[in-house]
């Protein structure tokens, strides 16, 4: 039911782990034309502003939009984390298995009856055009009639007092993923550390399941620090029902 380790006295080790987190990078070519919409959209008055619905503390002259996933310039960037959406689940699944959390409806055999299908629906995506200052406090993203849904974003521009292009030791301009508290204290406790940080990257994207924690640190300086969000929603089919993670412990198999 995890990483699983024998050590020199026969003694069987059980890591077990937490969540997925999925990593892509997109062409040129996407970036360019994310970024073309993005401005676009930053320039038109009419855009429709999404702050209401968002946790990030933005001042002017800071935006956060809603983006119109039918946007033509969207449309390659959509397919893109739609496959993506779909290998994240995949490899969910097979990582179950591989753990031994899989799906089984004959412990003796392994063999699984059911529907594992599923349906991916991009249900909403906005757009962060981030200044100094601005920050987005730890917070997860629900779907409303979504039970099941992943989130995502990619960052498209990053200013130069963000972390490691200003030398900087600290977290600015990072985002950090949080699954757990007292995070500097998880070896006395004997846990995996549940903080993650990704730097920024242009044209780098992350998936995760939507109820994972994140937060954005501010950075200082001039420029724009821009990134698109999105949940998507995920519909499973009938079988997923029967998933009855087994979670047993290996035995130590002794000769
Ligand atoms: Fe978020």
């Amino acid at each position: 039911m995890g990483v699983i380790t024998v050590d020199k006295d026969n003694l069987l080790h059980t890591s077990i782990p937490n969540h997925q987190v999925t990593e892509g990078r997109v062409s040129e070519d996407i970036v360019k034309d994310l970024l073309k919409m993005c401005d676009n959209m930053y320039e038109d008055p009419n855009s429709e502003p999404w702050d209401a619905n968002l946790a990030g503390v933005m001042r002017p002259p800071a935006k956060q939009l809603l983006i119109d996933i039918e946007n033509p310039l969207f449309n390659n960037f959509k397919g893109i984390i739609l496959n993506a959406a779909g290998n994240y689940i995949d490899n969910y699944l097979r990582t179950l298995q591989e753990i031994g959390q899989g799906p089984t409806n004959d412990s003796q055999t392994g063999e699984y009856e059911g529907d594992l299908n599923y349906k991916i629906s991009l249900t909403t995506s906005w757009t962060v055009h981030q200044y100094k200052n601005d920050y987005n406090p730890i917070h997860n993203h629900t779907i409303p009639g979504w039970e099941s849904g992943i989130s995502g974003f990619i960052h498209l521009r990053v200013p130069a007092g963000c972390y490691e292009i200003s030398n900087s030791d600290a977290p600015d301009g990072l985002t950090m993923f949080n699954w757990g508290v007292n995070p500097k204290n998880f070896v006395n406790e004997f846990k995996f550390s549940p903080l993650g940080s990704i730097i920024p990257e242009v044209g780098v994207f992350y998936m995760f399941p939507m109820w994972l924690n994140h937060q954005v640190y501010p950075f200082k300086g001039p420029g724009q620090r821009l990134s698109i969000s999105w949940n998507l929603g995920v519909e499973w089919g009938d079988g997923i029902d029967l998933i009855y993670p087994p979670a047993m412990f290996k035995r130590l198999q002794v000769e």
